[in-house]
């Protein structure tokens, strides 16, 4: 099958990519001429393991190309994808601009039937207004077209392997022959596939997404009373989480959520609800302690040092989840700017195995950004574990515990093995869980 894919960000490249790895002919197309040369040449615009094996390969094979001429790729696909970036506005509202252009030119480009497919994530009724958004700028009003919607469930750093192992792939379209095709596209995958209308496809990825984001403010509220009460999250999380009925993924209790989706489609959701003239309180409320949740390894640094005058403090991970480069609405943005507005004369150290460059242009402040753990922690007063990177999880802390000027780690993350004494001499604090 032909695919146009429109958008290089992560849905777009890695769907593309995937659809090319599965035997079909995929154009890649995005406004960005810069990062479509790069593309051309092998070079990814963002760190996403094994992504860029199957670029390579497709693009030698000749089964994936990269364009910025949205009107040349078009002719030749039955099957468009709109995967462009839908970010959060200042209010919180969902920006739908850049969906909005690509329906301006899908219309004023389109000489015969097509499927447009939404794979944004994008509120309700966004497949109705791309629809009415292309009628409006075809020149050849003759020329029909169906809109459908197949939500992507992949994750930053496992995208690849995701999109190869999902557990669903729900099809909303408004007749069987559209969800036809659309599976027969799909069906070299071996996922299990839900067709549904276009309005339940759309609101599914919302719903999915902020359900595990109500999974994890849930257990770093639980995580909060464990702290209180002088239990074990762990314990707690594995002992619910083995009833089938809630599952025990998602139940990492932590310094909270970030990244592109989560806050992003939470407070989508929220809005969504607003315009049809409802709330939801439940998920204002996972905001809100998400919003908060970082503070409690400041908390907790300050219940070890209640004066943080002139001290070196050390984050290790800044990236909002490991494997990725991803800065966005990361944790450790907020963590810096609260620490430095707990104390202007601390030193801050940072590390992340990936993410350096990406943080420089968002962490403001007197920062030290450092090229490994061990210059990260010399002559530190304490380590906040931001990104559980298997680097940062993996490393000898006590070997190198000489290194710093106080033994103390806050583990944000909570994802230090405590057994065999791999952090004898070091004051432990986590979250939930008793301090060492
Ligand atoms: C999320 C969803 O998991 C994907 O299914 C979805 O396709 C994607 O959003 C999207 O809408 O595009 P992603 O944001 O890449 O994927 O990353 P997650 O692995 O879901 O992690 C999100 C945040 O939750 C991270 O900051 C992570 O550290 C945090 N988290 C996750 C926890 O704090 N505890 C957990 O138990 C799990």
């Amino acid at each position: 099958m032909n695919i146009m894919v429109v958008g290089t960000g992560y849905v777009g490249l890695t769907s593309g990519s995937s659809f090319a790895e599965l035997g079909h002919n995929v154009v890649c197309v995005d406004i960005d001429e810069r990062k479509i040369n790069q593309l051309r040449q092998g070079i990814m615009p963002f760190y996403e393991p094994g992504l860029q094996d199957i670029v390579v390969r497709n693009v030698k094979e000749r089964r994936l190309f990269f364009t910025t001429s949205l009107s040349e790729a078009i002719k030749s696909a039955s099957v468009i994808f709109i995967a462009v970036g839908t970010p959060s506005l200042p209010n919180g509202s969902v920006d739908l601009s850049y969906v909005e252009q690509v329906a301006i030119q899908i219309g004023k480009n389109l000489i015969d039937y097509k499927i447009i497919v939404n794979k944004s994530t994008v509120p309700v009724g966004t497949a109705d207004l791309v629809e009415r958004i292309i009628k409006e700028n075809m020149t050849d009003k003759k020329v029909s077209f169906d809109m459908a919607s197949v939500p992507e469930f992949l994750r930053e750093g496992s995208a690849v392997k995701d999109i190869f192992n999902g557990d669903r792939i729900v099809i909303g379209a408004n007749n069987l022959e559209v969800a036809d095709i659309l599976m027969k596209l799909h069906e070299k995958l071996n996922i299990p596939i839900q067709i549904t209308d276009i309005r339940s496809a759309e609101l599914i990825k919302y719903a999915a997404n902020s359900f595990l984001a109500m999974k994890i403010s849930f257990i770093n509220e639980i995580a909060n009373i464990a702290d209180g009460v002088g239990a074990d999250v762990i314990e707690v999380a594995k002992g619910i989480g083995s009833d089938k009925r809630i599952g025990n993924q998602f139940l990492n209790a932590g310094i909270g959520f970030g990244g592109a989706c989560f806050p992003k489609d939470v407070k989508g959701l929220i809005e969504i609800a607003q315009k049809s003239g409802r709330t939801l309180p439940l998920l204002e409320e996972v905001i809100r302690i998400n919003d908060n949740q970082y503070r409690s390894v400041i908390n907790k640094l300050l219940s070890v040092y209640p004066d943080l005058t002139g001290k070196v403090i050390t984050i290790l991970g800044l990236a909002f989840k490991p494997n990725t480069d991803d800065m966005r609405d990361a944790v450790s943005i907020s963590l810096v700017r609260s620490l430095f507005e707990v104390d202007p004369s601390l030193k801050i150290n940072v590390y992340d195995p990936i993410a350096l460059e990406a943080a420089k242009q968002v962490i403001k402040g007197n920062v030290e950004y450092c090229n490994s753990i061990e210059e990260a922690i010399s002559n530190s007063d304490a380590i906040l574990i931001v990104t559980e990177w298997d680097e940062i999880v993996e490393f000898d802390y006590k070997k190198n515990i000489n290194l710093l000027n106080n033994p103390v780690i806050i583990d944000g993350r909570n994802c230090l093995d405590l057994s065999g004494g791999r952090i004898d001499g070091f004051i432990y604090r986590s979250i939930g869980r008793k301090p060492i």
